[in-house]
């Protein structure tokens, strides 16, 4: 294999959160403890393991993390409740909502719950919003992360074209709004679109996030191409089970210039992106208090 070829996300995180580690330190040094609310509802298998992991990462990066497991049948009022209680909790930095939710409560209104400046998945429409009028707010955390690895791969992305293959909230939409803001021409390819393949044969630049395994052959690239594979599928090879992306990662080597691989390439991100952004939360929370605290000058008019 080229493994000059791969983008080693892996690696990638290693480096963000022993950055996080270090500035957690130095609020630590300032008497200031950031800390994440985790709250997960029911009990999804693969939902389990996502929160057990984040709750891991945040303590080896002296972030204080505090679990929330409600029953799956919890009403919704209850859930509103306890957002509340936790938008309301100067000692909390940031409130993750692990998706997806029991059928019986309205996710966006529980997303709309989170404060947005505690929101550390970037989800809510203010953070939304921001994102798309090019501010700097909360960031979801996949895409950010996809953007770090696109940025250390390439350097400027100004000018670049860019296709995204799905439009999730989660991932699709911010990823392109992400790519948009770092000037890249971007183009979003859906279930709807009339020719994806074509389209993505333009791109410079290729995110996949559609969770189809190995949709995507190397006849949808460029050569040359810079591919990220977001989908993580598991999938029956011969007698054993394995994970594989969204792209023929095999067939895609020899065309492309760099690739993430699956697993160990944007996985690894997307923690290390929630926990920098609990780090950003704790530090904006902070600049805001002490903008309250100062006295303020008197106007002379
Ligand atoms: N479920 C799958 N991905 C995510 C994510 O990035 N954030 C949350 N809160 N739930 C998820």
């Amino acid at each position: 294999m080229n493994s000059s070829k791969l983008i080693d996300g892996k690696a990638a995180a290693a480096r963000v959160l022993q950055k996080v580690k270090q500035d957690v330190l130095m609020l630590k040094a300032d008497h200031i403890q950031p800390a994440l609310a985790v709250i997960l509802v029911g009990e999804d298998p693969a939902s389990q393991v996502y929160v057990r992991n984040k709750i891991l990462r945040a303590e080896e990066c002296g972030i204080r993390s505090i679990e929330y497991r409600l029953a799956a049948d919890c009403p919704q009022a209850r859930l509103l409740d306890l957002i509340a209680e936790l938008n309301n909790d100067a000692s909390v930095n940031g409130i993750l909502l692990q998706l997806p939710l029991p059928g019986h409560i309205e996710e966006t209104r529980a997303l709309q719950a989170i404060d947005p400046g505690k929101d550390v998945d970037g989800f809510h429409s203010e953070n939304v919003g921001g994102l798309s009028q090019g501010r700097d707010v909360l960031t979801p955390c996949t895409p950010t992360g996809c953007m770090y690895l696109l940025e250390q791969t390439l350097g400027d992305l100004s000018g670049k074209h860019a296709v995204v293959i799905g439009r999730s909230n989660i991932v699709g939409k911010p990823m392109a709004a992400l790519l948009l803001k770092a000037h890249c021409s971007v183009t979003v390819v859906h279930s709807r679109s009339q020719d994806a393949k074509a389209l993505c044969q333009l791109a410079d630049i290729v995110v996949a996030a559609v969770g189809r395994p190995r949709m995507i052959d190397a006849s949808w690239l460029k050569p040359g191409a810079v591919v990220i594979d977001v989908g993580i599928n598991r999938i029956q090879d011969h007698d054993r089970s394995r994970l594989v992306g969204d792209v023929d990662f095999d067939a895609a080597l020899a065309q492309v210039s760099a690739i993430t691989p699956v697993p160990g390439g944007v996985g690894p991100m997307t923690i290390a992106f929630l926990m920098k952004n609990t780090l950003i939360a704790a530090q904006q929370q902070r600049q805001r208090a002490l903008a309250h605290s100062q006295p303020q000058e008197a106007v002379c008019l």
